[in-house]
């Protein structure tokens, strides 16, 4: 049996992706898990800590966050609108400078990250006036950033990390480029992730980059060597529908899992395993699950 989820290591398999994890389909797989990960802080409370601070110190802060492995920014934008929200709120005039930035190592991700932004600032729902300037999308590998040491306030990335054939680099990358006290939010796929059924259809090893962190306590030592003061890990569950057709639009797009060839009989079994009869008009129920690292530096 093949490594079938070792396609998941290279940039090509990403850079084809794009098309099939576009941002419909992104919100439809990992919208769930972006609003739990973005849940995990309170940005009026930050926003009036860094206030609180600035009138301590008598000078200006920032508050600089970044979105890593952000595809096409899934997680950017709303993070983006939550802090614009939090500053809406404010009563004073006087904030932090804050910025939110995405990186991902695929060229199409990041293409398709920059046509949504362009789409956004051409749209009428977004104010003119914008407190927090629109996010900045760079092509960049997670394991080697280019950001100099305690860039960042606040990190996240939404299944990233796991893809990358070397996580402790990925991990201790995070660690440098946060500041001190910084904090991360990552998260990865359990066996119960998206692929789980037709990699078994294909009768595929469930190994492999997609299963890197399935062990929450695996993931946990990683992030401590990593040098985080604070680890902890939760399990999440979300059970989410979505059309027949783009589940097997998005299991089309691993092409090492169902060769051309293969695909109507791959169709044929994925249908039957979800007792689906109208493939074109069916919604099936998706059960999955991911660890969620929440780190302090
Ligand atoms: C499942 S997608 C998630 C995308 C995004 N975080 C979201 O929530 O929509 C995984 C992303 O990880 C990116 N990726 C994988 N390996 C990477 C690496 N070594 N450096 C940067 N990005 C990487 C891929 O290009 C892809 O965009």
């Amino acid at each position: 049996m093949s490594q079938a989820t070792d396609i998941f290591h290279t940039k090509q398999h990403w850079e084809n992706k794009t098309k099939f994890l576009n941002h419909d389909a992104a919100v439809r797989f990992l919208g769930f898990y972006t609003d739990d990960l973005l849940r995990r802080v309170d940005f009026d409370q930050l926003i009036q800590q860094k206030i609180s601070e600035d009138q301590h110190h008598n000078q200006p802060s920032n508050l600089k966050c970044l979105d890593i492995a952000c595809g096409t920014g899934l997680v950017t934008f709303r993070l983006h609108s939550q802090l614009q929200q939090a500053i809406s709120k404010l009563q004073s005039s006087s904030h932090p400078d804050i910025s939110v930035e995405g990186i991902d190592f695929s060229s199409t991700m990041i293409q398709g990250a920059n046509e949504r932004l362009l789409e956004l600032s051409n749209s009428s729902h977004v104010p003119q006036v914008l407190e927090v300037s629109l996010p900045k999308f760079y092509e960049m590998d997670g394991q080697d950033l280019k950001f100099p040491d305690a860039s960042f306030d606040l990190i996240f990335s939404n299944m990233g990390v796991l893809f990358y054939p070397d996580i402790p680099k990925g991990l201790s990358e995070i660690h440098r480029v946060l500041k001190p006290n910084g904090k991360a939010f990552i998260n990865a796929w359990t066996e119960d992730n998206p692929s789980k059924v037709p990699l078994e259809i294909q009768r595929k090893t469930l190994s492999g980059p997609l299963y890197s962190l399935v062990e929450a306590q695996r993931f946990m030592e990683l992030c401590e060597k990593a040098g985080f003061s604070s680890v902890s890990i939760e399990t999440v569950q979300a059970r989410f529908k979505v059309p027949f057709r783009n589940y097997a639009e998005l299991m089309k797009s691993n092409k090492d899992l169902v060769k051309e060839d293969e695909f109507p009989q791959f169709v044929q079994q994925l249908a039957e395993r979800f007792g689906v009869k109208n493939m074109d008009e069916e919604e099936i129920e998706i059960c999955t699950s991911a660890h969620v690292a929440s780190l302090v530096k």
